[in-house]
């Protein structure tokens, strides 16, 4: 198969974690027989500097004539001044509501052999760490009116939260259809006791419901589902919540399994053109010194490879490639206990090539 794909590397740690998932997927494509195209498209701080806009139109059209796109991470201090609309991120945010894709799928699962780097008690890890937070992406107060003005003598700043029923809808449907596929148990995540949108939420869930009576919808309020996921994480299976919610939730959620670098994610809409990104950012304080953890992208390539190539024998492949890196003793920093030997970035991905076989 041939498969032409969007490739942003971003800005900070971006550009070495993605040139290891790149020769990641390169060896998937010899060992195969496809052939992987990557075309390379600006975005975030770079795309700031060389263009004076973090995602300018033609980067939108490469990402939009691929099959799939895959990113690194963007934003940095170096862009931190610049006015809301000229951020890294918000280019970010214009790539995924360009792609439509409303639908972000966050595993949170501990690889037995990192175990002991979960902040968590040992009694905790050991009843199991595995579910997924499905993250409605391309709605709520990312995307309502967002403004800064002047009442008085006090600047005066308003965030939008706004979802509609279809909104809702279209991303609880995902919801249930993730739970299908596993064990058949979705929570969704709101603050019904405050929020009209979260109202609308929960009753949205409660009518599909009816349509999915094999899989059991039980409600959480987001400030004890935070309190859950550390406590006992082992009681989740889905979890299905609006955009800031997941945002917050799917970083606490990586945090318990070990380390975020570990955490791929794919977003996808109504086709089959995804956007797959770890979950970590761009971390400018460890950029350029061959520390970083490229694991979250490698696997995140991966993703891309089962959900939008249907290539679930690759994709099976790399995760057992980072499955023998780690069960052969390598570690990044991030992962390292103290004492533990640790390999760079660049050798991490030669590494796991080297697992691909
Ligand atoms: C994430 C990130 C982004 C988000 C930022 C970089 C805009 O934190 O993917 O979780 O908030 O969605
Ligand atoms: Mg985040």
């Amino acid at each position: 198969m041939t498969k032409n794909i969007a490739v942003i590397k971003g800005d900070g740690i971006g550009p070495e974690i993605i040139t290891q998932a790149v020769k990641v997927l390169t060896r998937i494509g010899e060992l195969y027989g496809h052939t992987f195209n990557f075309n390379y498209v600006d975005m975030g701080g770079c795309a700031i500097d060389k263009y004076g806009e973090p995602l300018p139109q033609e980067s939108i059209d490469k990402c939009l004539n691929s099959d799939s796109v895959l990113l690194g991470a963007v934003g940095g201090d170096k862009w931190n001044g610049m006015p809301a609309s000229l951020r890294p991120e918000k280019g970010l945010l214009k790539l995924r509501a360009a792609m439509g894709v409303y639908s972000n799928n966050r595993p949170a699962k501990i690889w037995r052999q990192l175990a002991s780097a979960s902040p968590l008690k040992s009694e905790i890890v050991e009843k199991g760490i595995d579910f997924i937070i499905v993250r409605e992406l391309i709605g709520g107060i990312y995307f309502g009116e967002h403004k800064t003005e002047t009442v008085g003598n006090q600047q005066k700043a308003t965030d939008v939260l706004v979802y509609t029923e279809s909104e809702i809808e279209r991303i609880g449907r995902i919801g249930f259809e993730t739970a299908r596929k596993r064990n058949k148990r979705l929570c969704s995540v709101e603050k019904s006791n405050v929020l009209d949108s979260s109202r609308l939420w929960k009753s949205v869930m409660h009518k599909l419901s009816e349509e999915y009576s094999d899989v059991e919808l039980t409600d959480m309020l987001v400030d004890n589902c935070a309190m859950q996921i550390v406590k006992d994480p082992s009681q989740f299976d889905v979890i299905v919540t609006e955009n800031m919610f997941g945002d917050i939730l799917s970083d606490e959620a990586s945090m318990i399994t070990g380390s975020i670098g570990m955490i791929p994610s794919s977003s996808l809409g109504a086709t089959s053109r995804g956007l797959y990104e770890p979950i970590h950012g761009s971390a400018p304080d460890i950029a350029n010194k061959d520390i970083a953890n490229p694991i979250g992208t490698i696997l995140s390539a991966s993703m891309m490879l089962k959900y939008s190539f249907d290539m679930e024998r690759e994709a099976e492949t790399i995760e057992k490639a980072v499955d023998e890196f780690l069960n052969d003793g390598y570690r990044t920093k991030d992962i390292a206990l103290d004492g533990e030997k640790t390999v760079g970035c660049n050798e991490c991905g030669d590494l796991i090539v080297k697992y691909i076989k």
